[in-house]
């Protein structure tokens, strides 16, 4: 099995990782990596984070990492994904990858005769996704019915892999951002499905009752060239102190990171009582941990 979409991913499934994270936090893992287990992380674009908390997970449970710069291996020379899969999976129990197309992905999951994990593609975040709802359940006693809202580019893959698991769950969605910077219909569409999905492009309307007001960068990793533009065009849609007015009051902020602050949110609110963003970021561990462990079984 593989973790490649978070349209892969079924209730049942996502609440077994969630259950197995929960184990993990309370010392009593009902699952362990074979001995010796190795996961290569394969990386075409920067990472802190996901990186580091993969290869931290995989030192605490016992096994072993290899970090692979796409551009210093012989795919910088045209070797192809498949290719590079394969061989990988001769050598190792994992393969994590951060590609920038999702297709890329797919055919090294095809090759690959280990579990492919998605470290982040152009369209989905999925491990990041786990993160961020597993954070939401310890503060929220019912998942089903809290609304999130995700104000900024709804069409990133944070919010693809964001409005999929979170509607599986039961949770009520908003996605603000501007006209011209529609959500992606595959994932909006499949969202759909499975619960309520508004789209608005006022924070006024988006972020009424909203628990949650998640963010991301108005520049992801490979928009360079529109940068100037993008943050023009998103600067309405800045998580700040009048943001926080519009949502409820007990509303708590989340962002994926990295933030750029004074951008997509302010110092004061990634900073202050209602942001939950630090302690989201450390559950990506305990979920790289999970995932490595669901995937072993
Ligand atoms: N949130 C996240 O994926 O961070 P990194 O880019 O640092 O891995
Ligand atoms: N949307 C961002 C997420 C970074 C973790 C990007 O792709 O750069």
């Amino acid at each position: 099995m593989n973790l490649l979409s978070s349209n892969d991913l079924s209730k049942e499934q996502i609440e077994r990782i969630f259950g197995i994270a929960d184990s993990v936090l309370a010392g009593k893992e009902e699952a362990a990596l074979k001995e010796g287990s190795i996961l290569a992380l394969l990386f075409q674009k920067p990472s802190t984070r996901t990186r580091v908390s993969f290869e931290a997970a995989m030192a605490q449970l016992g096994g072993a990492t290899i970090y692979i710069d796409a551009m210093t291996s012989q795919m910088s020379r045209g070797e192809s994904f498949a290719d590079t899969s394969r061989i990988l999976s001769s050598y190792c129990d994992f393969i994590a990858a951060r590609l920038n197309s999702h297709a890329d992905l797919l055919q090294m999951a095809d090759s690959s005769s280990v579990p492919v994990i998605n470290a982040l593609t152009d369209l989905e975040h999925p491990t990041q996704a786990l993160a961020d709802i597993y954070t939401i359940r310890n503060h929220r006693h019912n998942l089903k019915g809290t609304k999130i809202a995700f104000m900024g580019d709804i069409a990133t893959n944070t919010a693809n892999s964001l409005m999929v698991t979170a509607a599986k769950l039961g949770m009520e969605i908003s996605l603000i951002g501007p006209k011209n910077y529609a959500p992606n219909a595959v994932y909006f569409n499949k969202a759909r499905e499975y619960s309520t999905v508004y789209v608005h492009d006022t924070p006024e309307e988006g972020l009424e009752d909203a628990n949650i007001i998640y963010t991301d960068t108005f520049v992801s990793m490979g928009q360079e060239k529109e940068a100037e533009e993008r943050r023009r065009i998103f600067a309405p849609y800045q998580v700040n102190a009048h943001a926080l007015e519009l949502a409820r009051e007990d509303a708590l902020v989340m962002h994926c990171l990295p933030a750029h602050r004074g951008e997509e949110i302010t110092d004061d609110v990634l900073d202050g009582p209602r942001s939950i963003v630090w302690e989201q970021a450390k559950n990506k561990m305990l979920i790289a941990k999970a995932v490595l462990l669901f995937l072993s079984v």
